[in-house]
């Protein structure tokens, strides 16, 4: 038998979802986003889907032999979709969450990534990783630094290449591998999304079928004081930003890490000030 996910209905309180995470480090939220919502965004993300191509330049081989040549990207997604920077990035299900794993280690936490992968028939298994081990510098053990989501843009099944991730991985040895039958796949309709810690073990499925191009948002956040994969404020430079609500630009990372409270100091300063003000004031 392999492994199972926990599922809980998004109006579910989020003890419900906080007490999953902790238990299993990941948990399938049904209907996270309603329908028009979907529709909204998979509109506003067509044409930019539509331009991507498979064979792009990655930063170094690496990364393309990770991500695969039958896999679609579209990065910098609060620029391209407004629907993404308001109703996907500022959900108050995952901001409820991100309140409760990442702000004990923060003063304010941040989007680390908003990412589309369209991942395509004969896309290979993606190795089973850790997110955080972006930061490989970190000591450990760390607290959770990142918390990691990957929205089912369309219905998500075994043979299109649903993610699979590792039921209590989180709390393993950073060495131990799992075994076949500790797996899980998150199996999902479109609209709901697998929340999970990012020392969580996972890797994105093979797709097996003849023609189902697998669309998924990987939406993730991260301590405000730790450097982000995508350097937001360029992928949503201040003319887009600054059309935006106040908490969408602070979680593109406009707003300063303020930890004075905790006798720390400032991270993101211009000239001195909150780049949120300068935003406001027009000066940026
Ligand atoms: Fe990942």
């Amino acid at each position: 038998m392999p492994a199972e996910l926990r599922r809980l209905p998004a109006d579910k309180p989020i003890a419900d979802l906080l007490a999953a995470l902790d238990e299993d480090g990941a948990v399938v939220i049904e209907g996270l986003l309603d329908a028009a919502t979907l529709a909204l965004l998979n509109a506003e993300v067509d044409p930019a889907l539509a331009a991507a191509d498979p064979g792009m330049k990655h930063l170094n081989p690496a990364v393309a032999f990770f991500f695969g040549e039958r896999t679609r990207h579209v990065a910098g997604l609060a620029s391209k979709s407004r629907t993404f920077a308001t109703d996907v990035m500022c959900h108050p299900t995952l901001l409820a969450l991100c309140d409760a794993l990442l702000l004990p280690a923060c003063a304010e936490y941040v989007l680390n990534l908003g990412h589309l992968i369209d991942r395509g028939p004969g896309a290979d298994a993606q190795l089973l990783h850790r997110d955080e081990l972006v930061w490989v510098h970190v000591p450990r053990p760390a607290p959770t630094l990142q918390v990691a989501s990957m929205i089912a843009l369309c219905e998500f099944t075994a043979e299109n290449g649903a993610t699979r991730l590792v039921p209590g991985s989180h709390r393993w040895p950073w060495d131990r591998q799992p075994e076949p039958e500790e797996i899980a796949q998150a199996e999902m309709a479109a609209g709901s999304a697998v929340v999970y810690l990012g020392s969580l073990i996972h890797g994105g499925g093979a797709n097996r079928s003849a023609a189902s191009w697998r669309r998924g948002l990987h939406l993730s956040y991260l301590v405000g004081w730790l450097r982000t994969e995508e350097n937001n404020v360029l992928a949503t430079p201040p003319r887009i930003a600054r059309e935006l609500p106040e908490r969408a630009q602070r979680l593109l990372g406009y707003g300063v890490h303020d930890a004075i409270a905790k006798l720390g100091g400032y991270c993101g300063m211009v000239g001195l000030r909150d780049p949120i003000e300068l935003l406001r004031e027009g000066a940026l």
